[in-house]
């Protein structure tokens, strides 16, 4: 099993989830889910190797290191910390 945490709540998934829809729970906002919009843009507090390498759209987002598109990437395994701005 996996972790994701935001703002100091948690959930527990099965390795290898795409975090969008357990982040959605937890109250991240999100906007188109395509990887276009940019509002699901967050930063990593912990555990950024735990999560899918960049994809084309995070790169083409031209993002800070340390920062991803929660709508676009997965978490492999381990606990992985989210927060915004
Ligand atoms: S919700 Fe639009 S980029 Fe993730």
């Amino acid at each position: 099993m996996a972790k994701i945490v935001f703002e100091g709540q948690s959930r527990e998934v099965p390795d290898g989830t795409r975090v969008f829809e357990t982040c959605e729970d937890l109250g991240m906002p999100f906007g188109c889910t395509e990887g276009l919009c940019g509002t699901c843009r967050c930063s990593v507090v912990s555990g950024m190797e735990n999560l899918s390498p960049l994809n084309a759209k995070e790169q083409d987002m031209d993002m800070d290191e340390g920062e991803r598109l929660a709508c676009q990437c997965t978490i492999k395994s381990g606990t992985v910390e989210f927060t915004i701005g």
